[in-house]
């Protein structure tokens, strides 16, 4: 409640406030060119990861940044924490893709670790890599450790050996048709799984999530964006331990958010439609490990204060944006997302909207204007 009733504060104190679908000035007067990316609160300042976007183009150009603030308001732009580097046929050589960054805080060995979706430079998105990345401080500097695909040689481990005598069974390189019922149950089986087995399994769009215990996961969108992939971390976060599993195979998942609320696991994600946007899905489990439920997009139309979306969008627009993550604030859950401008990325708006729980505690999400 404190943040809302800062907020209210702030926005009868100052001229400016944060209202969903404007741009959204920091302390020097500038949009908050922090995309994709998650914010944590540690030791009384909330921190706000992202990706740093250029005005023109898609590849990045600086790295990633974070903002500080006291109120969630007002943010202050401390720099660029993960800066690309100058050196050739580096991971991070400048001209790389560096998305949906996602920086933990480890309590044993108080790291700030970050993972993010790397793209290497001149290769579109055919690499498919998570990345990681640590620092003492939270406003960085973040040492760059390296970039891996998922799990090469290993199952989930929830697949019986028949269901990996059947996944093997399975050929990629001979559908060239996809969505077809076959192809479909081919996914179902593992296709892709199978064949990237050898090399490591795809990650791009990506989120983190620390439980109740300390212990964090990985959720990804992984072979060709069709299945999501959840991966535990080891105790240091630096690491997987190899453990994980399929969720939604053929599903088509991306821009994965998690929350927890009285001890379930609520999933929101976007379609895969790019830069433009789609209805949400969502999912619920009892156990990070499944079985994974899928539910109707939480998004609701109508609006409590009358305004109307971004652009008229819907709620089968998710009002024009895809989620980046579920910020919680004294028990109550944000939504933040991305109403992505392809033409000027630097310029994509910021997206927060309050979780409600029914009293079924079934999450749902209403177009707000302003808090
Ligand atoms: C979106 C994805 C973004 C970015 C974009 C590129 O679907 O969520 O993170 O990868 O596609 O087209």
């Amino acid at each position: 409640m404190l943040f809302l009733t800062a907020w209210a504060q702030s926005a009868t104190a100052q001229t400016e406030k944060p209202v969903n679908g404007q741009l959204w000035p920091d302390t020097e007067g500038k949009h908050i060119n922090a995309h994709g990316g998650n914010i944590i609160f540690h030791e009384g300042t909330y921190y706000w990861y992202g990706e740093h976007r250029p005005y023109r183009g898609f590849t990045t150009e600086k790295g990633i940044v974070v903002y500080s603030s006291k109120d969630l308001c007002h943010w202050e732009n401390r720099g660029v924490v993960l800066p690309v580097s100058e050196e050739a046929g580096h991971d991070i050589e400048r001209g790389c893709i560096m998305e949906r960054p996602k920086v933990l805080y480890n309590e044993k060995t108080h790291k700030f670790v970050m993972l993010f979706h790397l793209e290497l430079k001149g290769r579109g998105y055919e690499a498919a890599r998570v990345a990681f990345a640590v620092s003492d401080s939270p406003t960085g500097p973040f040492s760059y450790l390296r970039s891996t695909r998922l799990h090469a040689g290993k199952w989930p481990f929830n697949m019986s050996n028949e269901q990996i005598a059947a996944a093997k069974k399975t050929d990629a390189s001979k559908w060239r048709k996809w969505w077809t019922p076959e192809w479909r149950r081919e996914v179902e089986k593992g296709m892709y799984l199978w064949r990237d087995m050898k090399g490591g399994q795809m990650s791009r769009d990506m989120t983190v999530f620390t439980d109740d215990d300390g212990r964090a996961y990985h959720i990804t969108s992984s072979q060709e964006n069709l299945t999501l992939l959840i991966s535990e971390l080891t105790d240091d976060y630096l690491d997987f331990t190899g453990k994980y599993i399929m969720v939604a195979p053929g599903g088509q998942n991306e821009a994965p958010c998690i929350v927890k609320h009285e001890g379930c696991y609520w999933m929101i994600c976007s379609g895969c439609t790019g830069w433009a946007p789609n209805e949400a899905r969502m999912f619920t489990s009892q156990s990070i490990w499944g079985p994974w439920q899928q539910l109707p997009s939480p998004f609701r139309d109508g609006t409590a204060d009358g305004s109307r979306p971004y652009r008229d969008m819907g709620a089968n627009k998710t009002f024009g944006a895809q989620g980046t993550y579920i910020l919680t604030v004294e028990q109550r859950h944000i939504f933040m997302a991305d109403i992505w401008n392809p033409r000027h990325l630097s310029q994509s708006l910021h997206l927060w909207l309050p979780i409600r729980y029914d009293d079924n505690g079934v999450p749902s999400i209403e177009w707000k204007q302003s808090w």
